[in-house]
């Protein structure tokens, strides 16, 4: 499919509002003279239903980006101002507990290690969020999860354990479980990196259905050149340093 025609199914939400916005983000890591800046002064903004894509070499800032926008790392400086019910909400001056709460609500995080609880089943993985997450019954939990696993091609899978997946089935129960419980804000750290390529672009499919279809902010880290006919923008991160690239004609 062309990014026309993935626009041409767009969902009818106003985008001319971001739904998250990182002002002059700043981090840096160790002690004194080892010390050293992973982003310096990074502004972003998401707006609902598009799919962005970050790229950028090894060790230039793509996961702590994401991590500071997903609310799970602190910046240094800078402001992650992100919609919550129609205001929008500094998530670094929330307490610790409105900070896990709005991260249960409204984030879906695929993260570069799958980071799957290894005692529990494929299906376990994927209820566990909606049972947690949203307070869901116990079989509208199992329902939403089969029908997510069954479209990430898991069906077959669903009783088994980690240790009993390979990497790409353990990358896409990790996809699963974000994108069940139908998140505002999709980060995706290397989605596809264990994939092969029919089984990345089905992945890259649903994020993208999930911005364009229903409204949500994806923001995809991935070297995939692939990959970028699916997007809406593109952005480029060297250093520590973002730039907005535009995105090559077809
Ligand atoms: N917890 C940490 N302690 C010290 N340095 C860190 C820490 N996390 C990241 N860094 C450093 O910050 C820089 C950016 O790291 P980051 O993980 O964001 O890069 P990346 O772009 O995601 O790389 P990759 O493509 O390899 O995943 C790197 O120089 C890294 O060594
Ligand atoms: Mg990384």
């Amino acid at each position: 499919m062309t990014r026309d025609e993935g626009q041409s199914m767009r969902w009818a939400g106003s985008s001319s509002t971001p739904s998250l916005k990182g002002v002059n983000l700043v981090r840096t890591f160790g002690d004194g003279t080892a010390r050293r800046a992973a982003l310096h002064e990074v502004s972003i903004e998401l707006f609902p239903g598009q799919i962005v894509q970050l790229m950028g070499p090894s060790g230039s800032g793509k996961s702590t980006l994401l991590a500071i926008l997903s609310g799970l790392l602190e910046p240094d400086s800078g402001q992650v101002l992100a919609d919550d019910d129609g205001v929008l909400r500094d998530v670094w001056q929330m307490t610790g507990k409105e900070r896990e709460q709005y991260r249960r609500k409204h984030t879906g995080f695929i993260f570069q290690g799958y980071n799957l609880f290894p005692a529990l089943t494929a299906r376990q993985q994927l209820e566990i969020v909606l049972r947690w997450g949203e307070g869901a019954a116990t079989g509208d939990a199992r329902r939403r999860s089969d029908e997510m696993l069954d479209r990430l091609g898991l069906g077959k899978n669903k009783h088994k354990k980690p240790a009993q997946l390979s990497g790409g089935e353990k990358q896409r129960v990790a996809i699963g479980r974000a994108l069940v419980k139908n998140p505002s804000f999709m980060f995706a750290d290397e989605p596809t990196s264990a994939l092969d390529w029919e089984n990345g672009q089905k992945v890259i499919e649903l994020l993208r259905d999930a911005a364009h279809q229903r409204g949500a902010s994806v923001l995809c880290v991935s070297h995939d050149h692939r990959i970028l006919p699916f997007v809406d923008v593109y952005y480029h991160l060297d250093d520590g340093h973002l730039e907005r690239r535009a995105l090559p004609v077809e």
